[in-house]
């Protein structure tokens, strides 16, 4: 098990530095986990005046997670955190910048071979504050599903033929998120909370190292929240996962997170160990963001406005 304190902030210097006093290491984009350098991501958007507006989401953004950690991010809406966490999964158009998973580039694609990168991104598992199941079938197919990527294609398409030995694998990984009695169940009869901790768990048998959770308390109750967020930090501090989970409530970051990350304009703006971070340095983030002036294309943030050929 890797040991998640002191292992914050690993990376290449950077100036000016986050808030909070981290440690930077050189050549930390090899170190397990997740590692993210100087992402860009631009969407291509029209503006009031019809022309193509090129509006940068994510801007230099960095960001590591160490095997055994839970990091969480902080930040007002729009500011570019799911977008950095899709950037990780293929999922949002990255203009530059490396990402990194257990010491494997996934971007840029032609760094490695493209088994090394299909390797590395089965590594990575994201949940969705909209839990992304299949309703109408079980607990146990759910988590099943999640070894799709590693599964030949005829057993990928036919549930039924789900391995005996995945369907035990899967009920393991439902007995780690407290579900175990649960597996028979379609997924719709489940509360948010229960199928949030499916999700966990199917990315658990995704034999996933690197978790992404993009606000998975959003729609739960505090019960619930804290239980997944308990969950959460269990698979970072016990199992050694990079764990990283977006929150729209700093003091549940704070209980339950090694580092806290903020995020204003695409890109770190605080980075630190709860006790170092002030919270008035967390409320600065929305602030700065209600700030940005309105000189901007549309009501989003944040806007670099670089204007593209129509
Ligand atoms: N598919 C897209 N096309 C165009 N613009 C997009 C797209 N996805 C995101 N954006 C823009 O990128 C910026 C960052 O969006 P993102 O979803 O990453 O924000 P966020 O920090 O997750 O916000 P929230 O807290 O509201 O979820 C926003 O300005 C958003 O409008
Ligand atoms: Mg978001």
């Amino acid at each position: 098990m890797a040991s998640h304190h002191g292992a914050v902030g690993l990376g290449s210097p950077r100036a000016p530095g986050p808030v909070g006093g981290v440690l930077h290491l050189p050549d930390g984009v090899r170190s397990p986990g997740l590692h993210v350098r100087d992402l860009r991501v631009q969407f291509s958007t029209r503006s009031e005046a019809g022309e193509n507006v090129l509006r940068s989401a994510v801007d230099g953004m960095d960001l590591d997670v160490a095997a055994g950690e839970l990091v969480a991010i902080l930040g007002a809406n729009g500011c570019g955190k799911s977008t950095t966490l899709k950037s990780v999964i293929g999922l949002a158009p990255v203009t530059s910048g490396e990402v990194w998973v257990d010491g494997e580039q996934v971007h840029p694609h032609h760094r490695s071979s493209a088994a090394d990168q299909h390797e590395a991104r089965r590594r990575v598992a994201m949940i969705f504050q909209q839990v992304n199941l299949v309703r109408r079938r079980t607990v146990l197919d759910n988590v099943c599903a999640g070894a799709l990527g590693r599964l030949p294609l005829r057993q990928s398409l036919v549930a039924s033929l789900f391995p005996h030995d995945l369907r035990a694998e899967a009920m393991l990984c439902l007995d780690r998120v407290g579900l175990a009695d649960r597996a028979l169940d379609r997924v719709g009869q489940l509360s948010g909370g229960q199928q949030q901790r499916v999700a966990v768990a199917r990315a658990l048998c995704q034999r996933a190292s690197v978790l992404l959770a993009d606000e998975p308390t959003s729609a739960l109750d505090p019960a619930a929240s804290t239980q997944v967020m308990e969950l959460l930090a269990t698979l970072a501090h016990d199992e050694g996962l990079a764990v990283v989970a977006v929150l729209h409530d700093p003091e549940l970051a704070r209980e339950h997170a090694d580092r806290l990350v903020g995020m204003v304009a695409g890109r770190e703006q605080l980075n630190g160990a709860p006790d170092a971070v002030a919270r008035d340095a967390v409320e600065h983030l929305y602030a700065a963001a209600a700030a940005v002036p309105a000189a901007a294309p549309t009501s989003d943030r944040p806007i670099t406005g670089t204007r593209i050929p129509a």
